[in-house]
């Protein structure tokens, strides 16, 4: 069953029907090129189907490990950055209890930043706790993960001794190289595969993400039957029915437009790291040959009483897509009060949900009036299937949107200029020469 929508029934004062009818020709070139394989980056197509392929003896062992850890685990410690990191953590958070002190196992990530205060405090944290380990790298040797792991790795070792800890301690890495796996064999960690032809923000129903999903106690088999299921309703091969390439198309329209900014706006907390997730999924993949639409993500309502007046009248060089859920996991209503001293009386009987719908409303009018091209993603719940759905749709939306952009939307070559700066910086072997000279670059700066 469906359960994520599309509706642009709001842009239709942008976007006029025989402009959708001049997009559906590249929409279905598009859709051939991924199909056929024979677009730019078709050597990363492996997440396109992988719904439908993955091994299933891959997926019994991310059950089985997890459950042969989770007993024995109070704390997971999940240490990966970008697409090592940000699936895992979206999934977690729009499935999980909203507070991690009601999550059985706790996962906390590490590794997605570098920070003395952060590591010192997290092992604060789980000096008491029993813990396991997933170090998540698909090259093996990204430096924040990397110096992360050497820090929680000697601290395991201190505290369970060096059998135990390898036993607590499961290496999502490359096959056959990198510095994580020599490691993992080496110290004979559980080890899961990241196939070579994923790339890391197209990797979350690989072991990169299903792993600590299972570990977190998500029903993994959901989350890749749901995305199966929207492999099917993303590949029709119109644009009337297809969502994924209608969603595509529009952003591609609005931003030859003027309109360079996407802002997904969230109308649940639990949307929060999905946001971060789809940020990463479109920035990178689109972001090159000096263009790509900006991806942004808000909170609402929480940044409608902060970002709210830009939304509203400030510059006009964005749209804006709506997140919603249809149906949450509770209902809270709100009572009648005999004195109504808190004059809120007018909303007595309606729940949580029934108030921040009229806002999602409210919101969609404001700023359709303030000239912001607006369309609305509903999400059917906070289930394991319809987030499958959810990240699918996305995945083959913006491959699609890369292509109608005209680049390689599985590349990220600009992600290296800050590691080589900071490499030679850093004085890694081998880096001397840029080394110096970004020091005298850095000296007439006065840094
Ligand atoms: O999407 C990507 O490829 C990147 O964001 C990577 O996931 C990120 O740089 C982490 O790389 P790695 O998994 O090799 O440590």
């Amino acid at each position: 069953m469906q359960k994520i929508s599309y509706d642009d029934k709001c842009l239709g004062d942008w976007i006029k029907d025989n402009e959708w009818a001049a997009y559906s020709d590249s929409f279905a070139a598009a859709q051939t090129m991924l199909e056929k394989r024979s677009g730019p980056g078709n050597n990363f197509l492996g997440w396109l189907d992988l719904p439908a392929t993955i091994d299933a003896a891959v997926v019994k062992k991310v059950r089985d490990t997890a459950d042969a850890l989770r007993p024995k685990t109070e704390v997971l410690i999940c240490i990966g950055i970008g697409g090592s990191y940000l699936g895992a953590r979206a999934a977690i958070e729009f499935v999980s209890p909203s507070f991690e002190d009601l999550r059985k196992p706790r996962v906390i990530f590490a590794g997605h930043q570098i920070n003395s205060d952060y590591i010192t405090d997290l092992l604060e944290l789980v000096k008491d706790k029993n813990v396991a380990v997933n170090v998540i790298s698909k090259s093996g040797t990204t430096t924040e993960p990397g110096i992360a792991f050497r820090i929680i790795k000697q601290w395991m070792e201190k505290r369970y001794g060096k059998k135990e800890a390898a036993e607590r301690i499961v290496a999502t890495t490359d096959p056959a190289k990198g510095a994580l796996h020599r490691l993992a064999i080496e110290e004979k960690y559980a080890t899961f595969d990241i196939p070579s032809d994923v790339g890391g923000r197209f990797s979350v129903l690989t072991p990169v993400g299903l792993f600590p999903c299972a570990m977190a106690g998500l029903d993994v088999a959901k989350l890749l039957a749901g995305a199966k299921e929207a492999m099917a309703f993303c590949s029709a091969p119109t644009l009337d029915k297809n969502i994924a390439g209608r969603y595509a198309a529009a952003r591609n329209i609005l931003f030859r437009r003027g309109r360079t900014t996407e802002v997904m706006a969230l109308f649940a907390p639990q949307l929060h790291f999905l946001g971060d997730w789809f940020k990463q999924l479109a920035g990178e993949s689109e972001g090159k040959n000096l263009t790509g639409i900006f991806p942004a993500s808000v909170d609402y309502t929480t940044d409608l009483h902060s970002l709210g007046q830009w939304m509203q009248e400030g510059l006009r060089n964005v749209f804006e897509t709506f997140v919603v859920l249809g149906r949450t996991n509770a209902s809270v209503a709100l009572p009648r009060l005999d004195d109504d001293s808190d004059e809120l009386n007018y909303l007595a009987g309606k729940n949580f949900e029934d108030v921040n719908a009229e806002a999602y409303r409210g919101t969609l009018l404001a700023h359709l009036d303030g000239n912001v091209p607006c369309a609305t993603i509903t999400l059917a719940d906070r289930t394991e299937e319809t987030l499958g759905q959810a990240f699918y749709f996305f995945e083959k939306a913006i491959a699609l949107s890369g292509y109608l952009l005209r680049v390689n939307p599985f590349d990220q070559p600009g992600v290296e200029a800050y590691k080589k700066n900071m490499f030679a910086l850093l004085s890694k072997p081998g880096n001397e020469k840029k080394g110096s000279e970004l020091k005298q670059r850095l000296s007439k700066l006065g840094l």
